[in-house]
């Protein structure tokens, strides 16, 4: 089977992280989000993937030269400009030449789902889509449904106000799609998937939700993405799990860092604590500096502390500096 990921948004929540790197490539448990989704893809019966790229492209590109990602044939769609998800999805699918049915996911998404129980749910159904419901505590923030007892979506409604969700069952962002579907979305011009596409096929009465209560964070959001990262490495994973470091990281034996993932080339010095963060690769910490719950990817100098924050690769904190609730260089 199959599949379009979407991997070419802005990562504009993610930033200064994203000002060098773009969010699917982003490590989750030292390899890029967007390899975990493919192995999961892959577990689940799809053996080709078209990424659906726009922002950014090079390092894509670049991370899987031969064209694959394990067993998962790659090819890459490039936008020549944002044509927001269901332009993207419409342009990647028509570039790959995809004919048949196929499956759609969000490049941010880390999850645990069965992706051949989607596939099983939408055949069963009959329907022109298939969407992964989760139920969430607040999902404002997300598309949200409302569903029948035959498992028919009634109605979708991307980001509602506070206090008019439907319900709250959201779209986790993995679907499955007849090649109909593609027909629906105009070619060449900006579209959401969500705000139009979904609605007309809902109307139809061919969109139906597979709910499961799989492990699921969308990764694109500072503090998610940090707890996709730190879920690695406390068992919480069906099929995934991590090293604290990674081989190349280098953590000097007299630094305490715990609950904390360090990427390859990470540099912390003597007399560090690091504690609830992710520590990226190329980033240096240096002596007697204190972080905690943050993401760095820059320097952060000695004796200075770091809290909540999110250092870029071109960020660097002076020593004795403080950083808190905040991020450097800053972002409007
Ligand atoms: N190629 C391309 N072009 N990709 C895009 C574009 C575009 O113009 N715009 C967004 N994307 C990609 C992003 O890179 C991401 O992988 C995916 O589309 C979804 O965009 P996000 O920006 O992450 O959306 P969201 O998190 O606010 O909401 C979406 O995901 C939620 C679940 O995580 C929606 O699908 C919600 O309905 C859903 O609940
Ligand atoms: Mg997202």
């Amino acid at each position: 089977m199959r599949a379009v990921v979407l991997v070419g948004g802005f990562g504009t929540r993610l930033r200064p992280l994203t000002n060098t790197v773009p969010k699917p490539m982003l490590p989750v448990g030292h390899r890029p989000m967007i390899a975990r989704l493919i192995d999961r893809l892959a577990r689940g019966g799809v053996t080709d993937v078209v990424l659906a790229l726009g922002f950014k492209p090079e390092p894509f590109i670049e991370a899987f030269p031969d064209g694959r990602c394990g067993d998962v044939s790659l090819t890459y769609a490039v936008e020549p400009e944002p044509l927001d998800t269901a332009g993207a999805i419409r342009f990647a699918a028509e570039a790959a030449g995809i004919d048949d049915t196929f499956v759609v996911a969000n490049g941010d998404v880390m999850t645990d789902l069965d992706v051949a129980g989607l596939v099983a749910t939408h055949r069963a159904a009959g329907a022109e889509a298939t969407v992964h419901l989760i139920g969430v505590d607040d999902p404002s923030a997300f598309g949200v449904v409302e569903i029948a007892d035959d498992g028919s979506i009634r109605q979708f409604v991307e980001k509602p106000a506070r206090g008019t969700e439907p319900s709250n069952l959201i779209n986790a962002g993995t679907y499955v799609f007849e090649p109909s579907v593609l027909a629906r979305i105009p070619s060449g011009v900006r579209v959401s998937i969500e705000r139009e596409t979904f609605p007309s096929i809902v109307a139809d009465g061919g969109m139906f939700g597979h709910s499961t209560d799989d492990y699921w964070i969308d990764a694109g959001v500072p503090d998610l993405y940090r707890a996709a990262n730190l879920d690695l490495l406390g068992g919480r994973r069906v099929h995934e799990s991590a090293e604290a470091f990674a081989p190349g990281a280098d953590v000097d034996p007299a630094a305490t860092v715990t609950n904390t993932l360090v990427g390859a080339g990470a540099r912390i010095e003597a007399g560090t604590t690091v504690v609830d963060s992710v520590i990226l690769p190329g980033a240096h910490i240096g002596a007697r500096a204190q972080v905690e719950s943050s993401l760095i990817m820059g320097r952060v100098g000695a004796d200075a502390t770091v809290i909540e924050s999110i250092i870029g690769a071109d960020g660097t904190l002076d020593d004795d500096d403080h950083l808190a609730y905040s991020t450097l260089p800053e972002v409007d």
